[in-house]
């Protein structure tokens, strides 16, 4: 019933039906569809109360916080078992769980790092000791999982053994650590706190208002009566008298041992295990991050109230099909790390955890002195993290910068890998080009129409009856012969490949999987079956070593026939998706590499499978070196180090155009800045205009791909007709000159973690007026800052500007008059993309419009200059061969250009000596390449009658032509200089005296 003959791209019958209901509604309106999506796809996905575990910690925190005062936490560490020893303090929390003092112990580590950050662990002493049963002979491991970190840290860990006892006593322990000793935990024994401070200042607090909740292990008592089971209050008596373990009376236990959504049973082996833990950022009012979901930026409350969300946000990795706007509802990856904005001072918690996890978070004006409560009061958040199993393990960043935040959770989780420079080209993709002839045909009419590429896509069709690794040679008579043909121009064939395989014989594939166990499995261990795309499938657990060793195997272009150098890799459905699964995706019970369940697991299973391909690729080939180019839907913490991300099936619709900037920003600002959305919308067909303006933003996003379903029109650029054709031309060319100022923002985040495209609280920490914007943003250190049009029939644009610089308009070079915390108004007719230049930036571009990226490697450059206010420019370029991995062995240039007065100079951005650098093959070839234009904006009129400056390069002087535009009433003064023919590699300057 799952399996679609028609191989129509649908999931599970109810959203077969919806589809068709949709697609009825697109022909009439699309506002339509967007409500029926609300209506048809919120009930597929649980929500708090049908989740147990967040059902059971929601309430305790209400009960907690309506006792108020009076409230106990059950959590205390008793003084004599706390020490603190070479940057770790070690105790052990007992937790209360009975009238008779009953205690659970709860070994607690919390580490303070080299980096500044501060690493808090909680697991469960049985746990370690293994010393409890499983029910239903469950297969599963004893331990909570304390695995995340094998797969999401990288480095980071070190221990900071100068970090010291400030003073201790019966009622708790400071830590002084950090930079000159300016942070401290503040760690309290009864109730278990740990209050973070920076520079004596409270920052946030953990178990603040004593939510924490570490759900112990206990047997299940078997009653007599099976309506036991249900009954909420009734039976203490009873119960109390053979229970092993003391249990509260009035727990209610139907939710522990058992948990049946949408017709699926979870056997629960190990019952009822939660984690859960408040923490409090103190006068921060503004958080950030826990991607991935629609909606603000700035995150919302979620306990009710006008305008904010009833339900906790959700990290529960998913195919959501048709996924809706502004909800806190869980989308298809997870990354754990939240941020705190105040004027001047960011903060964060990275909850490392890959289990189910809910987050609830609630604002609150500080109440200490009613008569402050007006407009002056700060404003607390209070987040409640609770999740499913696994440790209870946090990470606590004190800033002070966003950009130290960047960093360290660079540190520890790894960073953007340097990209192929082909991927952040443009990127043509569709479900499906149907054989070799129709991609032939695409790339050539992309020629014909001078429309530049790099990229395209095949969806599932490729495939012998989805069957991975095989083709449809009916359709695609040679695939050899396609690839060669994208080659002759630098382009590249991307394919998806995705983690189920069909469980059919004769398909080697499924075979090698069974034969040698490297399957998921079952609750039972037997290998495990769910429907996907072919139909009966297996998928493969990338958790195990010896999976990854095989998946490599798989990818050679010996096996992989019809492969060639020029064909990279497309991971969907990795959440995993199994349309027959509970919430679309596999039983929690199934069981991984090592006795994990998937409980413990899913939201690193798309991470792991992302991983195994990333290898396969490193190693198609012996002594082929490049770097892997693979799109992930699922990810974790740690995903970036991977590749690509994007947000999924969106729609065809202006809301969704919208919706993006602010979910790629959030992407960004979580460490995971490679990512995109569908540009045109999966799901239906964009008008012209909407088509238009989804270009002109997608050409600023760091991952800039069109796609569509495979029921929607073709929608090529080419097919569009004039104006249109012309204004998506426009909006490609402008990636394509910038494509240095973008490589140069991939870089940055490859060294610290920094976003790609950055926020106005990101880069202006100050201004709290900008702290909620979340539809405009500056390009890495360019300067540029760029807020697409995302609504129907705009013909200008309001921009927020963030500090007293000054501003020019990046097109016609007008001036901005407007100041510090105001909005501008700019002209945005459909051909217009609002962007301004920021004084005091110099960007790269190139110029010469061509095909794809790869021609343009060895292309002159053009450096725009933009005068700051206080006449000094500065910024950089970074280039390297855009493939290998030479860069590492020192083949890349990396320039600081910078206006100083009236000099304008080149040199090494990290001090080389770029002649003691052995040139290999491509940074030869760079000897011919140049700076071939300069333009300055903003030039003073003290040049206006210069005709000619003079170049100082390699110890030669040259005459280079100036020619000098005077402002008038609206434009700046800018003065161009042609022909300059400085060695990009090479030192140079120029004096503008
Ligand atoms: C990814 O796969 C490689 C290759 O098998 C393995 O060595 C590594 O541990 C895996 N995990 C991560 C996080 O890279
Ligand atoms: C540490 O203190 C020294 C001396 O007061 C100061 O120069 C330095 O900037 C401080 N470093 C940090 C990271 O705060």
């Amino acid at each position: 019933m799952y399996h679609n003959p028609t191989k129509a791209k649908m999931r599970t019958p109810s959203q077969l039906s919806s589809r068709w209901i949709a697609m009825l509604c697109l022909v009439t309106i699309l506002c339509s569809l967007f409500t029926l999506g609300v209506a048809v796809k919120e009930h597929d996905f649980k929500k708090c109360h049908q989740s147990g575990f967040c059902k059971r910690n929601r309430a305790y925190a209400d009960n907690a916080i309506a006792q108020g005062s009076s409230w106990e936490a059950p959590y205390k560490i008793p003084s004599e078992l706390a020490e603190f020893k070479d940057g770790q303090f070690h105790a052990t929390i007992l937790k209360t769980i009975d009238n008779q003092g009953t205690t659970v112990k709860l070994p607690l580590t919390v580490s303070f790092l080299k980096s500044g950050t501060a690493r808090v662990t909680v697991d469960e002493q049985r746990r370690i000791e293994k010393d409890i049963e499983l029910r239903n002979n469950s297969p599963a491991r004893k331990e909570r999982y304390n695995e995340a970190e094998k797969w999401a840290i990288v480095g980071g860990l070190t221990v900071d053994t100068d970090a010291k006892v400030a003073s201790e006593g019966k009622a708790g322990m400071r830590i002084q650590y950090g930079p000159n000793f300016s942070f401290e935990a503040d760690i309290k024994y009864e109730p278990y706190s740990i209050e973070f401070k920076r520079d004596g200042v409270s920052q946030l607090k953990l178990n603040d208002r004593g939510l924490m909740n570490m759900e112990h292990w206990r047997p299940k008592i078997e009653k007599p009566a099976p309506e036991e089971n249900e009954a909420k209050e009734g039976g203490e008596g009873e119960k109390k008298e053979e229970e092993p373990v003391e249990v509260a009376p009035t727990e209610d236990e139907s939710t522990w041992w058992e948990e049946t959504f949408g017709g699926n049973t979870d056997s629960k082996p190990r019952g009822p295990e939660s984690v859960a833990l408040d923490i409090t950022f103190f006068g921060y009012e503004h958080v950030y991050g826990i991607p991935e979901h629609t909606g603000p930026m700035s995150l919302k409350e979620t306990r009710g109230g006008e305008g904010n969300h009833a339900e906790p946000y959700r990290l529960y990795n998913s195919d959501v099909f048709e996924y809706i706007l502004d909800s806190p509802m869980t989308l298809y990856g997870a990354i754990p790390l939240m941020q705190a904005q105040r004027k001047d001072s960011t903060v964060g918690v990275f909850w490392l955890n890959a289990a189910e996890t809910w987050i609830d978070i609630t604002k609150a004006k500080e109440s200490k002195n009613p008569l402050s409560l007006g407009s002056g009061a700060k404003t607390n958040t209070h987040t409640h993290w609770i999740s499913e199993a696994g440790l209870m393990d946090v990470f606590v960043f004190l800033g002070p910068t966003p950009h130290d935040i960047t960093k360290n959770y660079g540190e520890l989780t790894g960073t953007t890998a340097m990209p192929q420079e082909f991927s952040i080209g443009y990127h043509q993709c569709r479900w499906n080009y149907i054989s070799d002839d129709d991609v032939k045909e695409v790339d050539r009419k992309m020629d014909r129409y001078k429309i530049p590429y790099d990229v395209i896509w095949l969806d599932i069709e490729y495939t012998d009856d989805r069957k991975y690794f095989t083709w449809d040679y009916d359709m695609f008579k040679d695939p050899m012969s396609m690839g060669q043909h994208l080659d002759v121009h630098g382009r590249k064939l991307v394919v998806i490949i995705d983690p189920h395989i069909k469980n059919a014989g004769s398909y080697p594939v499924s075979d090698e999987l069974k034969s040698k166990g490297l399957a998921v499995k079952n609750k039972e261990g037997k290998d495990f079956d769910g429907w996907c795309w072919p139909g009966s499938s297996l998928w493969v657990d990338c958790f195990n070593p010896a999976a990854i060793e095989w998946w490599k195997t798989l990818f050679t272009y010996d096996r992989f026939k019809g492969t060639m150098e020029n064909t990279w890799i497309w991971n969907d459905m990795n959440e995993p998706s199994v349309f027959n699964g509970p919430e679309v995706t596999m039983p929690k019970d199934n069981i991984h590499h090592e006795g994990w369940e998937h409980r413990d697991v899913h939201n690193l299973n798309g991470l792991t499978f992302h991983n195994a391909t990333f290898h396969a690729l490193v190693s198609r080939k012996k002594g082929e070196e490049r770097r892997p180019f693979i799109l992930t839907r699922s990810f974790y913490a740690g995903s970036q180090r991977l590749g690509a991300m994007w947000t999924g099936d969106n729609q065809a619709s202006w809301e969704y155009l919208g919706a993006a900037t602010a979910m790629v920003l959030n992407q960004g600002i979580s460490g995971f800045p490679f990512a995109g959305a569908d540009v045109g919308g999966f799901f239906g067909n964009p008008e012209p205009d909407l088509q238009s303006r989804w270009f002109q933003a997608g050409a600023f996003y760091p991952f800039f791909r069109g796609h569509a379903h495979i029921d929607a029109r073709r929608r090529e650029p080419f097919m569009l007709s004039e104006p249109h054709r012309s204004i998506v031309t426009a909006a490609l060319r402008l990636r394509y000159a910038l494509l240095p100022a973008w490589y140069t923002a991939f870089y940055q985040a490859n060294q610290d973690g920094s976003p790609i495209v950055r926020p106005m609280y990101w880069t202006h920490p100050s201004q709290e007026s900008g702290f909620g914007i979340d539809d405009q943003f500056f390009v890495g250190s360019t300067g540029l800052l760029v807020k697409p049009v995302v609504e129907k029939d705009k013909v200008t644009q309001d921009i927020f500007i963030p500090d007293d610089e000054v501003y020019y308009d990046y097109f016609t070079y007008n001036k901005v008059s407007t100041s510090k915390g105001k909005q501008v108004t700019v002209q945005a007719p459909l051909e217009t993309i609002p962007i301004l230049m920021r004084g005091g930036h110099i960007f790269p571009r190139r110029d010469i419009p061509r095909r794809s990226a790869q021609l343009m490697r060895f292309d002159d450059y053009t450096l725009v200059v933009v005068l700051g206010k206080n006449g000094k420019a500065e910024g950089e370029l970074y280039v390297d061969d855009g493939e290998s991995f030479d860069y590492e062995k020192g083949q890349y240039i990396h320039r600081a250009f910078k206006l100083d007065g009236s000099v304008l100079t080149s040199t090494d951005a990290e001090g080389r000596d770029i002649k003691s650098i052995k040139e290999g093959d491509w940074l030869k070839r760079m000897n011919d390449v140049a700076v071939d234009k300069i333009i300055v904006v903003g030039a003073p009129s003290s040049w206006a009658n210069k005709k000619e400056v003079q170049l100082e390069s390699e110890g030669q002087k040259s005459t280079v032509k100036l020619e000098y535009f005077k402002a008038d009433s609206s434009r700046g003064a800018f003065a161009v200089l042609g022909r300059v023919g400085a060695k990009i590699g090479a030192d140079w300057s120029i004096d503008l005296s």
